[in-house]
């Protein structure tokens, strides 16, 4: 396993619910994020997959300091920056920067594309002095392969790809050490999600960059990823390498989520079964007792209601070396396999063009 560069224990987000306007009391919580772990390698990639509102942007957000956590630790090589204050924590948030969403919306119309490049080198001047910006922001723009002559050009005069390189060059002006991408690709076009993807794959090995990449849907983190959490209702309900998460999930909310993944061959696709979910996700601020998947899941029994599931390598597969002895949190996980599985890539990020 590579070093970890980020290491996160028991992150919790809770958005207090309030009733009255002059004596404000608190009647409950929303768990927008509820006890999340995982680990990042150096040069690693970690998806996160979950469906909306299941806490993702939450969980970036407090990666990158946007949002204070209600409990829990993020350590950036062994230190917690949550605790962090002062210059230590600028230090700090250099080396974590955010690509957002919505190129559309990211991105300050009324700046020069030059301008929202080189603006995080206002905040950190020492990384960049005043004389060399522009050229720094020429390369920039060279290396999402934007041409360096479009420095005075506005955000409305590219296309939604084109932006998101924007967001992406800026994103990689202090020289970050880690990227938490946010849907970096859930605004784009098909054709353009898998340009811009792997852009992000080329620019990871010339920058020695590690990783958060989050997106709803599992096919997009696919050949991005090297381990993915599928997350649900503030949880990570199942993590492993990426083939164990593919090929052989064993949580049911991986297993519907996979059922949904679009399946080029057509033979394929016949045969694979569709997992069709019931009910709606419940609400953060009021989550099932035992394993929170339940209310949604056709192999829920009694113990289920009771007893939450831990993160943890299943009874079951514990003794087995294979591919499904990875985190799962499900009293009942059982191997099975949901799409079939992909020819072999000829490289790191092949089979996305
Ligand atoms: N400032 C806030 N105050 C109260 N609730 C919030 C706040 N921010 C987020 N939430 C709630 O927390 C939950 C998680 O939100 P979050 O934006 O992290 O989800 P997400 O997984 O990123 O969803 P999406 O896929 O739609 O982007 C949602 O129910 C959301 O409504
Ligand atoms: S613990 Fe029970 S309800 Fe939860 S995922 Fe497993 S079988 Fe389903
Ligand atoms: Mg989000």
């Amino acid at each position: 396993m590579p070093e970890a560069i980020l290491e996160v224990s028991g992150l919790v987000k809770h958005y207090p619910l309030t009733r009255g306007i002059l004596f404000k009391k608190q009647i409950g919580a929303v768990k927008a994020v509820d006890g999340v772990d995982f680990h990042l390698g150096r040069g690693e990639t970690l998806g996160i997959v979950g469906e909306s509102g299941c806490g993702k942007s939450t969980v970036a957000k407090m990666l990158v300091n946007l949002e204070k956590p209600t409990a829990g630790t993020i350590k950036y090589y062994g230190e917690d920056i949550t605790r962090l204050t002062g210059k230590a924590l600028k230090a700090v948030r250099r080396n974590i920067q955010m690509v957002f969403q919505d190129p559309y919306t990211s991105l300050n119309p009324r700046m020069t594309v030059g301008d929202i490049i080189g603006e995080p080198y206002e905040i950190h001047p020492e990384v960049a002095p005043k004389g060399e910006r522009r050229r720094r922001v020429q390369d920039l723009l060279d290396v999402v392969g934007l041409n360096p002559e479009y420095i005075n050009r506005y955000p409305h005069q590219f296309s939604g790809g084109q932006r998101q390189r924007i967001g992406i060059a800026r994103g990689l002006a202090l020289r970050p050490e880690i990227i938490v991408a946010d849907e970096p690709v859930s605004a784009l076009d098909v054709s353009v999600q898998a340009q811009v993807i792997n852009l992000m794959d080329r620019l990871q090995g010339e920058f020695d960059l590690s990783y958060v990449f989050i997106a709803h849907d599992l096919s997009i983190v696919r050949h991005i990823s090297d381990r993915v959490g599928v997350m649900y209702l503030g949880r990570i309900v199942e993590t492993g390498k990426d083939a164990e998460i593919y090929d052989h999930p064993t949580h049911p909310y991986t297993q519907a989520l996979l059922s949904a993944v679009p399946v080029p061959d057509p033979e394929a696709r016949e045969h694979r079964e569709r997992i069709i979910l019931t009910g709606d996700v419940p609400s953060p601020a009021n989550i099932p007792s035992g394993c929170r998947f339940r209310t949604r899941c056709w192999k829920a029994q009694e113990r289920c209601t009771l007893e939450v599931p831990l993160l943890a390598v299943p009874a079951e597969f514990r003794l087995t070396e294979g591919p499904a002895a990875h985190d799962s949190a499900c009293h009942f996980a059982e191997e099975k396999q949901v799409v079939p599985p992909e020819e072999p890539p000829d490289d790191h990020g092949g089979g996305v063009k």
